[in-house]
């Protein structure tokens, strides 16, 4: 079965003969005389987010084609309000309809909704990852206007962190041979994800233009180069880079052949990103340039104020083009796929995403990932990706995020090991034995009674009372910070972490009478966001962050993954007054620049190292103390 998740779903034959048939459709269409060939079909749109042109633009092609339309245009009147999954709606629409259109809040949700559906599925936008039947409309809107792609010189400006239409069309230019430019507003910049994509499939590594210069590219058309080594790249030069410019001064000044505006997805606002101050703004004055001549301006709509209304009467702003392509585009594809499903109707096409797919792994790293929404029905599947540098990721195969490997384990010997580099060839190997197990974190490993492959004995290098004296002294230090303890939400870090925070919030009400609010993080699970305290008074209703003043609380820092993944569930339920992070044992070693405001002990250690922090209330000999001990090569050990 033929489904379109991804434009990579059509081969370029396939999609130059879907834009042969939407001209021959928009001719159809101006002569009222359309071939009915969805005569007697059913279309299902599903949509959970909003939508104007694509869901009303899909539903208008299908009854051009003397199609059927049965729709959920507000999920809220569905049963997905009462819980349904996905992946049920998706099996009981797909059996009244012949052909799906899903669009979806998660990103990765339209493969995960193919997996489940009895009839070809399009994606009409999943989360913030990609949106293949808005390229459609966008690489025809450039080919009638420019009669070709490729070589076409195309600057994308805006929401490229975000913007599902930006990384689908990003990809698509790549493929099809046009220049890009990335023109990113601040803190909205191409997914890793997406550059890898392109440097992977298409050798393609757009440079980034930096926040500011899509007003140097109207300033200074000689900013604006093609590289000579690469002509299929373009490099956007500033002021910085002038001798870089100065270098490349025999290349030849280009110009450009459409500007591609992107409003900011505030939707999909999160903690780590700018909103927008200095966002990109696109006006009359942009297009007096020489370099912007013979630009077409283009937006895949809505807009909100990134393009001035001023420009809507000038014969290159497009963007209402490109929506009204909306209907002869998806007619052409909506008859495409009929055609396809009664050719070969039961002829099992593997997704491209599925080759060498890893049945085994931790969660995908990114939170809007279905599979991190419907746990219970999706499996997590990643491709195994090494980069040109020499480091391991999995690539989910959902939504193409990836996942640093932090610990592997072997099945078979049931002992687990923190990755590192050199370990690729183990990797490999124990995957092609089916022996690899992949873990989110140590914790994870020694939950799942995995032993780490370790030299010598376990050292004890804090006693009980020494703990007990440490936790005294971090909170006593939060609580002389603290100037109004009602104020205050203490968060523990799933698992030592918030017992932790329990015994922290004890002494304080020990001590001073004051009952604090307890939460829990499990950045396994961030879609749970923060939870009470199992038990506790209140269980179960939602702990308020917004405006007060939160401790983070863990047993371990090391590397910082573990309290920004913490930090980002925080800031996903609201903007605290100060967020303060207390530990207790520091072991260095950091890769992200987060220090934690309140440490118990420094402790020095080498990488290889690992320091375990085992408290009386998880611990079966019910005692406290903090021991460490060392990796070694698993085959050393073996
Ligand atoms: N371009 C686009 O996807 O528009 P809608 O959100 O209105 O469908």
């Amino acid at each position: 079965m033929r489904h379109l998740l991804a434009l990579a779903d059509l081969a370029d034959e396939e999609v130059e003969e879907i834009f042969q048939r939407a001209e021959a459709m928009e001719a159809a269409l101006a002569k009222r005389d359309v071939p009915r060939a969805a005569q007697g079909a059913i279309m299902a749109t599903l949509f959970y987010e909003p939508s104007t042109r694509t869901r009303l633009s899909f539903e208008a092609a299908m009854w051009r084609l003397g199609g059927a339309v049965i729709s959920a245009p507000d999920m809220k009147s569905s049963s997905a309000a009462k819980g349904e999954s996905l992946a049920d709606t998706a099996k009981v629409v797909s059996s009244y309809a012949d052909v799906m259109v899903l669009r979806h809040f998660w990103d990765g949700a339209a493969r995960f909704a193919a997996e489940h559906a009895d009839a070809p599925l399009v994606n009409a936008g999943d989360g913030s990852h990609e949106h293949p039947t808005q390229t459609l409309c966008d690489l025809y809107t450039l080919r009638r206007a420019k009669g070709t792609i490729k070589g076409l010189t195309v600057a994308i400006g805006g929401d490229l962190k975000r913007g599902r239409t930006a990384h689908s069309l990003v990809g698509a230019l790549a493929r099809f041979k046009a220049n890009i430019v990335i023109v990113p507003a601040r803190g909205m910049e191409c997914p890793e994800w997406l550059l890898q994509r392109l440097a992977e499939e298409h050798g393609y590594r757009p440079t980034v233009a930096r926040e500011g210069e899509l007003r140097a590219l109207a300033r200074d058309v000689h900013a604006l180069y093609l590289a000579p080594a690469r002509p299929h790249q373009l490099t956007l030069f500033t002021d910085a880079e002038f001798d870089l410019r100065e270098r490349l001064a025999d290349a030849a000044p280009i110009t450009l052949d459409a500007l591609y505006m992107t409003r900011p997805q505030r939707e999909r606002q999160d903690a780590t990103t700018d909103d927008g101050v200095d966002y990109l703004r696109v006006d009359a004055g942009t297009f007096q340039d020489p370099a912007m001549r013979h630009a077409l301006l283009m937006h895949p709509l809505p807009r909100t104020d990134e393009i001035s209304a001023e420009l809507d009467r000038d014969p290159r702003s497009v963007y209402f083009r490109q929506a009204a392509y909306g209907v002869p585009v998806r007619m052409a594809l909506i008859a495409f796929l009929l055609e396809q499903r009664a050719a070969q109707p039961r002829a099992a096409r593997p997704a491209p995403g599925d080759r060498g797919a890893i049945r085994v792994g931790p969660r995908c790293a990114n939170p809007n990932c279905i599979t991190r929404r419907e746990d219970g029905q999706s499996e997590r599947r990643f491709r195994l990706h090494r980069n040109a540098e020499g480091g391991a990721h999995l690539v989910c195969v959902y939504c193409d995020h990836e996942t640093r490997i932090e610990v592997i384990g072997n099945r078979k010997s049931r002992h687990f090991h923190v990755y590192e580099e050199p370990m690729f060839g183990y990797l490999e190997a124990w995957l092609r034995e089916d022996t690899l197990v992949i873990f989110d974190s140590v914790k994870q490993a020694e939950e799942a009674a995995y032993k780490p492959y370790k030299l010598g004995p376990q050292k004890a290098i804090m006693s009980a009372a020494e703990i007990e004296r440490s936790i005294g002294e971090l909170t006593d230090h939060i609580v002389a910070d603290t100037p109004e303890l009602n104020d205050l939400v203490v968060v523990g870090i799933k698992t030592p972490g918030a017992y932790i925070a329990r015994r922290i919030v004890e002494r304080i009400y020990a001590t001073r009478g004051a009952e604090v609010d307890l939460g829990v993080v499990d950045v396994h699970r961030a879609a749970e966001g923060i939870t009470r305290w199992p038990g506790s008074a209140h269980d179960g209703e939602p702990i308020e962050v917004g405006d007060r003043l939160v401790v983070l609380v863990d047993d371990v820092i090391n590397s910082g993954w573990t309290a920004k993944d913490a930090l980002a569930v925080i800031w996903r339920a609201g903007r605290p007054r100060t967020a303060r992070l207390a530990v207790l044992i520091d072991r260095g070693h950091r890769q992200l620049p987060i220090r934690p405001t309140y440490v118990g002990k420094h402790l020095p250690t080498a990488p290889h190292e690992r320091v375990r922090v085992r408290l009386r209330e998880l611990d079966r000999e019910h005692r406290d103390t903090v021991v460490i001990y060392s990796y070694v090569d698993p085959k050393a050990a073996a």
